[in-house]
């Protein structure tokens, strides 16, 4: 049984149907839940609207309803006025509310409750992300016999930041309901392990914890992406005449850099914007020769700090466009909007250097989407030092996006990177997101809670 915020499949209000949510996790997940027999719990993504349980894409799914004030406090109140900002290094002030806690716990209890009202006596559990912390634990004291596992998708954080939460200790105890905890990496898992001792009474090491008389196994599993079908995809005869086409729209510049993100405040877009506009004040030789087109898919718009950030990078946009554009040719290309996997590749195929600049992320998966498609071994990849994927990606250009010169430099070298250069890197990053692609990863932590 996965326990995870969203179901992957979401209601379409105009057509009354479901449609499959794309991504990693459904793909890699999918064959196994069908082969099992395995159920989803998850919300629907629509408040207020309680769903029957149903079967989609050989899957069964089992949504769990929110009321629209449920939605407001768990979701953008407690997950994303919280725990985001709180678990990525404080890069925007967490708030503390009581009134957000509660209804988090609500929240996690129906989970539980839903998850435990489905489970079968051999069933194995494994809860997703910051969203469902409780949930472990409570599944535990109303099923004791079933093996549960949690993945965190975002990082865990040190302890000095941790330590503000008003409700850590029932956080740290409620993942330690599990059997299995992974992370995306050996700091995320360090960080828990420390928190966990100081703040409750679990002894033991990074890798495994003593609580209540049993034994919590830390697991590292850094998420992977499906690289084979992005790979096809990159290779599509329709994929790469839609990548030729996005250049002649830009104009057929010397180089063209993407960005791909979520509109999120921690992924350094901002910082992005300030570095470009300071390359063409170092090389002013590139202004009306390199495009940038940023792709920002909207997200949680009901938080305001995502409502200014958004401001904020418009703002941006218009200034540097202001201050370089030709008539018909601005640097920048912004688009707020999300595209479909096809033409996201088209993107990928169009992009001479990747730029991805967080300031703090548990994997970032657009940087190995990238490598994915560059089946030829062109391309630079310029990666933040603080996303988890570089942990892995050493051959990238790795950088400190607060330090918007070095930024802005490796920006330049990336633009100028030879063939040769750009070959050498590329086949290692290829090779790494090869080796480990999402059904590793889903393998890995399955194959630790026994399944
Ligand atoms: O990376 C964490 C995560 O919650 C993912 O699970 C999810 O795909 C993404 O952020 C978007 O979040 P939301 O579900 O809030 O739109």
């Amino acid at each position: 049984m996965v326990v995870a915020n969203r179901l992957p499949v979401s209601w379409d209000e105009e057509s009354g149907e479901w449609s499959p949510s794309p991504g990693g996790l459904v793909s890699a997940l999918t064959p196994i839940l069908q082969r099992t027999e395995g159920l989803w719990v998850g919300w629907s993504g629509v408040p207020e609207v309680g769903f029957e349980p149903f079967s989609h894409s050989g899957i069964r799914q089992v949504p769990v309803e929110l009321s629209e004030q449920l939605y407001l406090d768990f979701y953008t109140g407690f997950c994303n006025g919280t725990l985001w900002p709180l678990y990525h290094d404080a890069v925007r002030a967490p708030e503390f509310h009581r009134h957000w806690w509660r209804p988090y716990r609500e929240v996690n209890e129906g989970f539980a409750e839903t998850t435990v009202a489905h489970i079968g006596s051999d069933d194995v559990v494994w809860v997703q992300d910051y969203q469902l912390q409780l949930v472990p634990a409570m599944i535990r004291e109303r099923a004791k016999a079933h093996r549960i596992g949690f993945y965190l998708h975002i990082p865990f954080p040190p302890l000095e930041l941790f330590a503000k939460l008003p409700w850590r200790r029932q956080v740290i105890e409620g993942l330690l309901g599990s059997d299995v905890l992974a992370f995306q990496s050996r700091s995320s898992r360090t960080n828990f392990s420390v928190a966990a001792r100081r703040l409750t009474e679990a002894e033991g090491t990074t890798r495994e914890l003593s609580w209540q008389g049993r034994e919590v196994q830390l697991q590292v599993a850094p998420i992977g992406i499906d690289t084979a079908q992005f790979e096809e995809l990159g290779r599509a005869e329709e994929v790469r005449e839609h990548a030729a086409h996005i250049r002649s729209e830009l104009d057929n510049p010397d180089s063209v850099i993407l960005g791909v993100d979520r509109l999120d405040y921690t992924k350094g877009i901002d910082l992005r914007m300030t570095a470009f506009k300071t390359l063409f004040d170092m090389r002013p030789e590139m202004v009306g020769k390199v495009s940038f087109v940023q792709i920002a898919v909207p997200s949680r718009e009901d938080v305001p700090e995502y409502q200014r950030i958004r401001s904020e990078i418009e703002g941006m946009v218009g200034r540097i466009n202001g201050d370089f554009a030709e008539v018909g040719r601005p640097p920048i290309h912004y688009l707020y909007r999300s595209f479909g996997a096809e033409e996201l590749v088209g993107y990928y195929r169009a992009a001479d250097v990747m730029l991805v600049t967080p300031l703090r992320d548990g994997m970032n998966l657009v940087s190995k989407e990238y490598v994915a498609t560059r089946y030829d071994n062109t391309g630079a990849l310029v990666l933040s030092e603080f996303a988890g994927a570089s942990e892995e990606l050493h051959n990238a250009l790795v950088v400190n996006p607060h330090d918007v010169d070095a930024l802005a430099d490796t920006l330049g070298r990336a633009v100028s990177m030879d063939r040769t250069e750009q070959a050498r890197r590329m086949k290692a990053l290829r090779r790494t997101v090869a080796s480990k692609d999402v059904f590793w990863w889903a393998e890995r932590c399955l194959n630790a809670l026994g399944v």
